[in-house]
């Protein structure tokens, strides 16, 4: 909504300001300005000043400054529209309703209407009703008691058809009920389906403390075990944080915000007296939510899971964070806690020791590295430096990066004039680091098998950036390309001269194999040996697997000399290995000692020797027969 710029200025200098903010903060005049304790950062001394001149605040410790407006925004959680027509009102300026600037109300309020609606018969369906029974049970089991969840406006979505009678006899029809994200309305003109059912419900508010959406957790056996209500103008997961509305004082008071992963941690901490925490909504953190946190505070503690996926988790959110110039601290929980099962278990004097014990995002993941020896050898220093740089490039604080490239120097032993060329060098794909936003983050996924694909993704991802950079890339993609032609030359081969089949299997281990369709192909001739059936070879494979096989297969006849082909195949598929590793080494040379560099060029020179051995067998007549290897 846009507001005249006059009427805002003529607002503000009409507004005494003294008096407005003097209602929340004691105020004793000093001179021509008025002091007293700072309401931001709860301080004690009168170190918060109030000019009536200048119509503005300021604290001089923590150096929150604004106008009557932003005291309101900041302290009371108004937004802007809301400020301005407060102190309007006080000083008799007419501001005009929204309807003169667009063509109808706020179309966000039927919505909100709905939202609020809905969620206090939640409540009622959890307190009250016999449906609530299980959901009362569960939240019983978890150590959550009514006090703390009516802190959180926590319900109980059975999904009983009832759930419409009553939103409907409030006046909330089924129209505003699919506008907020409640009910799901057939795409047959049949009977709409409520969106959550059998679920505990965790109502979601806006920086303004409306409801904005809701977070449903499933009681009882299914899928998925959270639903979320879906984007929607009122809400949009990316920039909202769960519990952002009661932290965001906490926030200023402690100087610190604490993140968490869920709804249950976040209960635990505020019922634990922590109230500076949040949580984002299962997905990774994102540019919009470390923004958020960046305008209240300098510092996070990140608290998430102590699992494998967690620790993940940490160090993208982590990475974020620093690119808003954050601080960011990472507490380590013991091995299969979260912070909910933590505290539970031991208390807020554990929580406050494992606060303090709490390390810096970098020294947290030089930890995780050295205690994995990824320092240890040469080959993976090169790696373990790779998975630094990012961090170090994510800080912003010039400072703070200097830290980094220090310690990571003290730990590597790589010159600290070497480390700072790698953090300039730009990294593939990182040239957007704080200018475009990242990718929309997918939601996260904690089962195994989805998480596997996340990193099958991540690696594609990764080894295509790393393709698309650079000499060194260029070499490697053509290497990769030779390569991709081998496998196929190679399975098609074994493919259509079974006999090949035990030779081959001496000499090609399956996982050399990249490409998941002629893997399958060749495991499952593997399995099936090599007087199976066609059909018995391809019983056991994917769709896209047995396309292949068949466009193969349509291709008929096979070379003249099966032995001569596949030896060709198994010498390029050499070659691609080769060739990897001399741009492995190249790498690894930046960092390596001068005695390591010693074997390193011995190494190459191997390594180059029996290329040109291999490549002086002839094989590079190979892309004669190129026809058919894409499709
Ligand atoms: P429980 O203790 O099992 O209730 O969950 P949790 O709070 O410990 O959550 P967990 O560590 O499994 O996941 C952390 C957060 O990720 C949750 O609070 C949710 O916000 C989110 N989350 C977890 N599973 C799902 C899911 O299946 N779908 C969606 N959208 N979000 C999920
Ligand atoms: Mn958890």
């Amino acid at each position: 909504m846009m507001f005249d710029p006059d009427l805002k200025e003529r607002v503000r200098e009409s507004a005494d300001i003294v008096e407005i903010i003097g209602e929340h903060v004691k105020l004793k005049r000093v001179g021509t300005s008025f002091r007293g304790p700072c309401p931001f950062h709860q301080g004690k001394d009168p170190n918060f000043s109030v000019s009536p001149t200048h119509h503005s605040y300021h604290c001089f410790v923590c150096q929150e400054s604004g106008d009557v407006f932003s005291f309101l925004q900041k302290h009371l959680g108004f937004d802007f529209p809301m400020a301005l027509r407060t102190v309007a009102r006080r000083v008799g300026i007419e501001v005009p309703t929204a309807d003169a600037h667009r063509s109808g109300p706020d179309p966000r309020e039927p919505v909100r209407e709905a939202l609020a609606a809905a969620a206090e018969f939640y409540r009622w369906t959890l307190w009250e009703d016999a449906a609530g029974a299980a959901a009362r049970d569960y939240l019983d089991s978890r150590g959550v008691d009514r006090t703390l969840a009516d802190r959180f406006g926590i319900g109980y979505a059975s999904g009983a058809p009832a759930t419409r009678a009553h939103l409907s006899a409030l006046g909330i029809t089924d129209d505003r009920l699919v506008a907020a994200g409640l009910l799901i309305a057939a795409e047959d003109g049949g009977e709409p389906r409520l969106r959550f059912r059998r679920r505990l419900i965790f109502p979601i508010f806006d920086g303004a403390s409306h409801p904005v959406g809701f977070g449903g957790r499933l009681i009882g056996p299914g899928e998925p075990k959270y639903l979320n209500s879906p984007e929607s103008a009122v809400f949009t997961k990316r920039s909202l944080l769960y519990g952002y509305n009661w932290a965001k004082l906490a926030i200023r008071r402690d100087g610190r915000a604490l993140l968490v992963e869920g709804y249950f941690d976040l209960l635990r901490l505020v019922g634990a007296g922590i109230d500076a925490v949040v949580a984002p909504m299962g997905t990774a953190l994102t540019t919009e939510q470390a923004a958020l946190l960046a305008r209240h505070t300098k510092q996070v503690v990140l608290m998430y899971d102590s699992d494998g996926p967690g620790l993940k988790a940490t160090f993208r959110a982590g990475d974020e964070l620093l690119r808003h110039g954050l601080r960011v601290r990472v507490v380590t929980l013991p091995d299969g806690d979260d912070p909910d099962t933590f505290v539970r278990a031991h208390g807020r004097a554990a929580l406050d020791a494992a606060l303090d014990g709490a390390l810096d995002l970098f020294d947290r993941k030089v930890q995780v590295l050295e205690r994995t020896g990824w320092f240890g050898d040469l080959d993976r220093k090169r790696t373990a430096i790779d998975k630094a740089l990012p961090t170090i490039r994510a800080a912003r604080d010039p400072i703070l990066r200097e830290l980094y490239v220090a310690r990571l120097s003290e730990v590597s032993g790589v010159p600290v004039a070497t480390l700072l060329r790698e953090v300039a060098s730009a990294e593939p794909g990182a040239s957007s680091v704080g200018a475009s936003p990242e990718p929309v983050a997918p939601e996260r996924a904690r089962t195994g098998v989805r998480d596997r694909t996340a990193e099958r993704a991540e690696r594609a991802e990764r080894a295509e950036r790393a393709m698309a950079s650079g000499r060194r890339g260029e070499r490697r993609r053509s290497a990769t390309d030779v390569g991709a032609g081998a496998e196929r030359a190679l399975v098609r081969t074994v493919l259509t001269a079974r006999g090949t089949l035990e030779r081959v299997a001496e000499q090609v281990d399956p996982a050399t194999i990249r490409d998941a369709r002629y893997r399958a192909i060749y495991e499952a001739l593997l399995a099936a040996g090599a007087d199976a059936t066609m059909d018995a070879v391809a019983a056991p494979l994917a769709p896209d697997a047995i396309a292949a096989l068949q466009a193969m297969l349509a291709e008929g006849t096979m070379e003249a000399e099966p032995a001569q082909a596949i030896a060709d195949s198994v010498a390029r598929l050499r070659v691609r290995a080769l060739v990897e590793r001399l741009a492995a080494i190249d790498r690894t040379m930046i960092v390596a000692t001068d005695a390591e560099k010693d074997e390193l060029l011995g190494e190459k020179t191997r390594i180059m020797a029996e290329v040109r051995a291999l490549q002086g067998r002839g094989f590079a007549t190979y892309g004669k027969s190129r026809r058919g290897v894409d499709h």
